[in-house]
């Protein structure tokens, strides 16, 4: 059955090689899941080696752990290893027909990133975002063709969240998105078409829950009981855990988008920024006794 507002399958355009912008943590589970379930090539770019060795060491350390548990073959392991490439130069992307970012979520670096992609792909290639939180038609406003442009947003960890928010903007084109959802049903994903709008639909629920649980915080209840009091709900991860896994600074930056767009009802925890202020990248820390404390 075709997904909820998908267009016909047959629009859909064959993707032989995939682009990642970017080697974190994110591009990587990225990279890893493209190669491994789509089985076609795919290269990682950063700005210099150092993180680009970072990536590809990621996908490499992943598929032997998958190898560990006898979850893939050795042949899919080798194979998947020498599908995921890095560069430190876009030139890589030339013959690319879909080329995905997940680099810094700031407007201005991720419409630099698809100026450069531009000048080097295919006038066909399409051009994915996996945002958060950011306006996807903004990114699309100084393309040469904005209607190659999809939010395609996945969520954390990718191996195992089934869930793909596919985002189409107003000028994205029928094929672009018709080979979005051939290609997230290649990835196992379940995949829904969402509108352009801030934070899409799950991080706008979710940030309802965590804003919340912020709040309480900042208003002096101790960070273990803001946090843990949900879990007998049957919760997979307290809202804290879930906050220091996906990064301090990625969910500060879905609670300003969302305040920016329906003000008070999505307070910006000022907790939160005094931690990222202060260089710190989760809410928990390990205590000597193994239990956790917040910093
Ligand atoms: N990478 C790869 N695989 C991982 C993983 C990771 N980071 N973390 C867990 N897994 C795998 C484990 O290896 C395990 O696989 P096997 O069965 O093959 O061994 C499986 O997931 C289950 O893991 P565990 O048994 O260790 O732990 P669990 O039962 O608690 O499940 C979880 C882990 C699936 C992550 C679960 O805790 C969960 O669903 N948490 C909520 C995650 C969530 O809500 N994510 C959305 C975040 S919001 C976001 O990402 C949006 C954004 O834009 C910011």
């Amino acid at each position: 059955k075709r997904p909820a507002g998908a267009p016909d399958r047959r629009l859909a355009r064959p993707v032989t090689k995939i682009g990642v912008v970017g080697a974190g943590l994110m591009a990587s589970q990225l990279a890893l899941l493209f190669a491994r379930q789509l089985k076609v090539p795919v290269v990682m770019t950063d700005i210099d080696q150092a993180r680009v060795d970072k990536g590809v060491g990621y996908v490499h350390a992943e598929v032997d752990k998958l190898l560990g548990k006898k979850r893939i073959s050795q042949d899919a392991a080798n194979r998947t290893r020498a599908l995921v490439t890095g560069s430190v130069s876009k030139e890589a992307f030339a013959d690319a027909d879909f080329v995905i970012e997940a680099v810094f979520e700031e407007l201005n670096v991720k419409k630099q990133v698809f100026a450069e992609v531009e000048a080097i792909v295919s006038p066909d290639c399409i051009l994915a975002t996996n945002t958060s939180s950011l306006s996807v038609t903004a990114m699309a406003q100084d393309l040469a063709h904005p209607e190659r442009l999809v939010g395609f947003h996945f969520f954390n960890p990718v191996a195992v969240m089934p869930l793909l928010e596919i985002v189409r903007a107003p000028k994205t084109d029928d094929a672009v998105l018709a080979t979005a959802f051939e290609l997230a049903k290649g990835l196992k994903k379940t995949a829904v078409l969402v509108k352009d709008a801030p934070a899409f639909v799950v991080n706008r629920i979710l940030l309802r829950l965590m804003g919340e649980v912020t709040a309480a915080f900042d208003e002096g209840t101790p960070a273990e009981v803001a946090d843990t009091s949900l879990r007998p709900m049957g919760l997979p991860m307290t809202p804290f855990t879930l906050g220091a896994m996906v990064g301090l600074p990625v969910a500060q930056h879905v609670q300003e988008s969302l305040h920016a767009a329906f003000g008070d009802r999505f307070a910006v925890s000022t907790n939160l920024q005094k931690l990222i202020e202060n260089g710190v990248k989760s809410l928990w820390v390990p205590a000597a006794d193994g239990s956790q404390e917040i910093p």
